[in-house]
């Protein structure tokens, strides 16, 4: 933890199945990711020390997360004070907290309490039905089962989310003269989507070679300067054998959504490479955007993308 660690705090009722599973979760995702965050948990009506429910423990350890030491907090105002982003379970919760500290909300503007899945979702889902996740307590294994799924679906976008707005890391792009074109058109998108980004060149259509500005985007991803890298050439080929040269770099040539999406989530890609002269800017902004929005899925990929790791340091 540094100065500047920021805190994500996961709200539900008596914090023992919701909040302590999405903890786990993000506090899994955060280590593999080497964000700067710290993960708590809290309920608002929570019987203090009492443990994660048995189900919750148990569907977690199928994932190979540990909840045995999870002991239940109430949320005080202190605890409110201290965190930078509350996440709930449901719109009630979140009513429930900013009704009780609004008071407190007006001496300090910045507090954020969130749905968790309104804040993956973003603004545009705010108006549709549902949005809550369930409260699985006393329920079937097959609800809690359910109710992990959610989580572990929009857990890992949230935290990749806060993290990459807290602390303002952007997105790598390169090109070589190949793929110029789309890189531009790229730009503009990720503007429109607020994202933030550091263009590694070529910055003009004449000819260049794509090892060049291919390893100045792996470098950055890999340094962690950058959270993840897209990089055009006119295959798409020539710039991902490059980045896969570089250690720590998991680099996908994708010119379909379904392999993007896998990229992400089983393959935990940090780099997305295409080809301007293979496909046109709509699939291609459309394979960026499910790109960016996928998450690593952890379990038996993990186990596989601990493999690809191992390679890279017997290299070493
Ligand atoms: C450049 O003509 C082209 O070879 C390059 O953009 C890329 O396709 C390499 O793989």
């Amino acid at each position: 933890m540094s100065e500047k660690t920021k805190t994500m705090l996961f709200v539900c009722t008596g914090n023992t199945c919701r909040s302590p599973m999405a903890a786990v979760l993000a506090q899994d995702y955060v280590e593999r990711r080497q964000a700067d965050l710290r993960i708590l948990s809290a309920g608002i009506s929570a019987f203090p020390n009492a443990p994660a429910s048995p189900q919750a423990r148990e569907i977690m350890l199928e994932l190979g997360l540990d909840l045995s030491a999870h002991r239940a907090h109430f949320l005080t105002e202190e605890l409110w004070q201290a965190v930078d982003l509350i996440l709930t379970m449901t719109q009630g919760q979140k009513k429930y907290i900013e009704e009780l500290f609004s008071q407190a909300q007006s001496e300090k503007q910045d507090k954020k309490v969130y749905l968790l899945k309104e804040y993956v979702l973003g603004a545009e889902k705010k108006e549709e039905a549902n949005l809550d996740i369930l409260d699985p307590f006393g329920q079937s294994p097959a609800i809690y089962r359910a109710c992990a799924t959610e989580l572990s679906h929009y857990v890992p976008q949230a935290v990749e989310r806060f993290w990459r707005e807290v602390f303002a890391l952007p997105i790598a792009l390169g090109a070589d003269h190949g793929g110029f074109k789309l890189k531009e058109e790229i730009k503009n998108w990720l503007e429109e989507k607020n994202y933030k980004y550091q263009d590694y060149g070529t910055f003009s259509p004449e000819s260049c070679d794509y090892p060049d500005l291919a390893l100045a985007v792996a470098e950055a991803v890999a340094s962690g300067e950058c959270t993840k890298g897209i990089i055009i050439c006119g295959t798409g080929i020539g710039v991902s054998i490059v980045a896969n040269k570089v250690p720590g770099i998991r680099a996908a040539l994708c010119h379909d959504t379904f392999s993007a999406k896998a990229s992400r989530e089983h393959n935990d890609a940090n780099i997305l490479t295409l080809g301007e002269r293979v496909i046109g800017r709509g699939l291609a902004l459309e394979i960026v955007e499910t790109w960016l929005g996928a998450s690593f899925r952890g379990g038996r990929h993990q186990r596989r993308v601990d493999k690809i790791k191992a390679l890279e340091a017997k290299e070493d």
